[in-house]
């Protein structure tokens, strides 16, 4: 079925205003509710949270982004032959593509080698499809494209419904590392059970490394990492009219070596009560809301993920520190 698709943003794919709102307050208040308490991360992303991720991202101390770029640059004809079907035309669907500045590398490459391909971006926040869909307009004029503002399954659903070609999967920046690792696993086999044999993903992913570069990622001392959890409280005071006092709220970061598990938590530094939409929650003096884990990957852990998904590993790019590799796999 060939629907949809021009330059410009298709809008009307988006699930309604009202519904997303109701999922919000339902997961704000069960994610609180629970013990330990905590809030899910694809919350941060609205227009501030967006803009807090950009800051992160041009940190010195956020290698993950100069990392993967350098791949994207620098090793374009790299990750463009592992995913080229020789002359068949296919479908690029990206997952939580932020706002493109690296995957504009890729799609800068693929138009000018005369890749038959259209670009079909997913994110969470229609701001920063809006931010994506400039920049690749700028990059790769002329490119078909068709943004879709939603959660990464539903859509995928309706991109794969809008194709009907070949299609290229990509899932950048560590989002995978977003996910408890078992999720992760999930992930990739729903993605693999949408997708049709000889179909293909590019997967970035966060290498395990000197746990001091790892912590110090999310531990800026600007203060960025910090505002940017901190912000879902104020997002959570402004849509849900909450009273929650956000200066009672430190950010706190671990990493764990072993498990690879890096994950950010806000503190309570005072006993408190916080009102929200009706419901009271009560927070002990240190007791913590965990906000987002940032998994990092051995190359093991990768490999048993393809062979437990259903993929087979194609190849795979890594940056010159070896800090980051995005891998191809494919449908068996
Ligand atoms: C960590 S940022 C990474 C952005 C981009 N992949 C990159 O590498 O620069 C995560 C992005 O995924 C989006 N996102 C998070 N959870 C999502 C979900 N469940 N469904 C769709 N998008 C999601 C966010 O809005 C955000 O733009």
């Amino acid at each position: 079925m060939e629907v949809g698709f021009n330059r410009l943003m298709v809008a009307g794919f988006h699930k309604e205003k009202t519904s997303a709102a109701r999922s919000f307050r339902q997961d704000v208040i069960n994610g609180l509710k629970s013990v330990p308490k905590r809030l899910q991360s694809k919350y941060f992303y609205d227009d501030a949270g967006d803009r807090l991720f950009q800051d992160i991202m041009a940190m010195p101390e956020y290698y993950l982004t100069d990392a993967e770029l350098e791949i994207f640059r620098d090793k374009t004809a790299l990750l463009s032959q592992g995913i080229c079907f020789e002359d068949t035309a296919f479908d690029l669907i990206e997952l939580g593509a932020g706002d493109g500045v690296k995957s504009r590398h890729l799609l800068q490459h693929l138009s000018d080698t005369g890749a038959d391909f259209r670009y079909m971006p997913v994110d969470i926040s229609g701001n920063i499809l809006d931010i994506l869909r400039e920049n690749i307009e700028e990059a790769v004029p002329g490119l078909e494209m068709m943004c879709l503002q939603g959660e990464y399954f539903e859509m995928l659903e309706q991109a794969c419904a809008a194709s009907g070609r070949q299609k290229v999967v990509m899932i950048l920046g560590g989002n995978i590392g977003n996910m408890e690792k078992k999720d992760s696993y999930e992930f990739c086999l729903k993605i693999r059970q949408i997708l049709s044999p000889g179909d293909r993903v590019i997967i970035g992913f966060d290498l395990k490394k000197d746990p001091f570069i790892i912590l110090g990622a999310y531990n800026d001392p600007s203060g960025i990492t910090a505002a940017f959890n901190l912000n879902l409280l104020t997002r959570i005071n402004r849509e849900l009219d909450a009273g929650i006092d956000v200066a009672g709220f430190q950010h706190y970061q671990t990493y764990d070596p072993l498990s690879g598990a890096c994950r950010s938590f806000l503190v309570s530094t005072r006993a408190q009560d916080i009102e929200i939409d009706g419901e009271t929650i009560s927070f002990e003096k240190g007791e913590s809301i965990y906000m987002e884990i940032s998994q990092k990957f051995s190359r093991s852990d990768i490999a048993i993920l393809a062979l437990k998904s259903g993929f087979v590993p194609v190849s795979e790019v890594m940056d010159s520190e070896q800090y980051f590799v995005d891998v191809i796999w494919q449908v068996a």
